[in-house]
């Protein structure tokens, strides 16, 4: 049988639901799929989850000088030889804009949640992603990580296209299809793939952004065409294609080569050193395996976070010469003789499972109250589990001693929301950033749309009692 006649079919199938109800019945139901977490205390975890405004305007405001220098430099070489590696160095610069796309996409770079949002925005369009579909395609991507039918991100799929890999380089195969979709996006016209993980109720929004979107890019190509001018579209709309090789460079690191269809991203994601430059323009989104497994740490702690979790990680390739070495003749072997060929790394012994708060004993509670255990068992600004019977829940505790309780897990997907992060009465989820008031169970950040059901907290001398009924 010939390699081509094996091809896997990627498209979204259309028919599966990530959404179960949230019922005490499909509890089990929806931790079938969770993902392999590393094991690191909830205090450190926690620490390297924070979030901080200062640190990350820096960043944003040195890209854009360096974006403006590079602009400058390139309108000054403009009609010499000189403005080809001006423009190359603008349109790298440019590129990175999917790094920090990325990045706001989560939500973490920023404390403040406007902040994430303006720059989203922003690098959104720069990276020709339209901002809404993107969110949710991204999320998708991280539920189902390189599992094939459901994941819309699987950027090399079997068998390996190798000419699409290398235009790629210069966005020219994956590039013009994206362009595509925004405009039918713009004309109202999603494709089916899109329509199985962007809700109905989102699509108003991706239309209008896609508008947008189009709207600015044409205004920049007739000016091109009323100045009988390349130079307006070579700083927006362009640069995507011409300067994308650094972002191909590194983007095919993450997941090229390795498994598909597991639930441990030690199998289907990689974790490399790259040279400090690279690691600015690319947000350290070489810890990659670092990034799927604790989505919610900002890019600035994830170098931290590696040092904490290496022990169980396979070991991080040195270079990008490195995984190029090993990941080339792989995916040439995928592309001609064997599309199920893959890369396997090598996987550390498990430490023990750390025990989790279970309250399953009814006859020490009341009918409708449920002990949660000592106050001081939860720190302030934080969130334990309670899992009594088949349900589980989130128990809070904000500044003042003031405790809440909600359901414990995300009505997006299955995730805990325990293993979030609490940031000035919200719950960050920890699986795609959606949040959640806390004391109203509201949502407030997409991909999370659905109200959390809140429960009852009171404190009985120390300890505190949840009334769950
Ligand atoms: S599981 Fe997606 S936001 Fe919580």
């Amino acid at each position: 049988m010939s390699v081509q006649a094996i091809r896997r079919d990627y498209s979204l199938s259309g028919g599966y639901q990530d959404a179960v109800a949230l019922d005490d019945n499909h509890i089990e139901e929806r931790m079938e799929e969770t993902w392999w977490k590393p094991k690191l205390p909830r205090q450190e975890l926690k620490a390297l989850m924070q979030r901080r405004d200062g640190p990350a305007l820096w960043h944003f405001g040195l890209w854009f000088v360096l974006l403006a220098a590079s602009a400058a430099l390139a309108i000054a070489a403009w009609g010499t030889w000189w403005a080809v590696p001006a423009f190359l160095l603008y349109g790298t610069i440019y590129s990175s804009s999917d790094a920090r796309w990325h990045e706001c996409g989560h939500g973490t770079p920023f404390r403040t949640h406007w902040l994430n949002e303006i720059f989203y925005h922003i690098s959104s369009f720069m990276t020709l992603r339209e901002a809404y579909m993107w969110r949710w395609s991204h999320s998708r991507h991280h539920t189902h990580t390189y599992i094939v039918g459901r994941d819309p991100e699987i950027q090399v799929q079997r068998p390996a296209d190798l000419l699409k890999i290398a235009l790629d380089f210069f966005y020219l195969r994956s590039g013009p299809p994206e362009v595509w979709r925004i405009v039918r996006n713009a004309c109202g016209r999603p494709n089916a793939d899109m329509l199985d993980f962007v809700p109905q109720r989102e699509l108003s929004k991706v239309y209008w952004s896609s508008r947008i979107y189009v709207a600015i890019v044409a205004a920049f190509a007739i000016w091109s065409i009323a100045i009988g001018s390349f130079l307006p579209i070579l700083f927006v709309g362009l640069p995507r294609f011409y300067g994308g090789w650094l972002h191909q460079l590194l983007g095919l690191t993450q997941h090229a080569g390795l498994g598909e269809d597991t639930y441990d991203h030690r199998e289907n994601t990689r974790t490399l050193f790259i040279n400090p430059v690279f690691s600015y323009l690319y947000m350290n989104m070489n810890y990659h395996i670092e990034h799927h497994s604790v989505p919610m740490v900002p890019y600035h702690a994830l170098p931290k976070l590696h040092a904490a979790v290496k022990d169980q990680m396979p070991p991080a390739y040195k270079s990008l010469w490195e995984v190029y070495k090993e990941m080339i003749p792989a995916l040439i072997k995928q592309a001609t003789e064997d599309p199920n060929y893959q890369i396997r790394r090598p996987i550390p012994q498990e430490p023990e499972a750390a025990a989790v708060r279970q309250n399953a004993d009814a006859a020490k509670t009341s009918a409708e109250w449920v002990e949660v255990g000592p106050v001081e068992d939860i720190d302030e600004e934080d969130v334990i589990r309670l899992d009594h019977g088949s349900r589980t829940f989130a128990i809070y505790r904000l500044t003042g001693d003031r405790f809440y309780a909600t359901d414990g897990l995300c009505t997006h997907e299955y995730a805990y929301l325990a293993d979030g992060l609490v940031i000035d009465g919200v719950i960050e989820c920890p699986l795609h950033n959606g949040r959640f008031d806390i004391a109203s169970g509201r949502a407030l950040r997409a991909p999370a749309c659905d109200q959390l059901e809140t429960y009852p907290v009171e404190r009985r001398g120390n300890s505190l009692y949840v009334r769950v009924g």
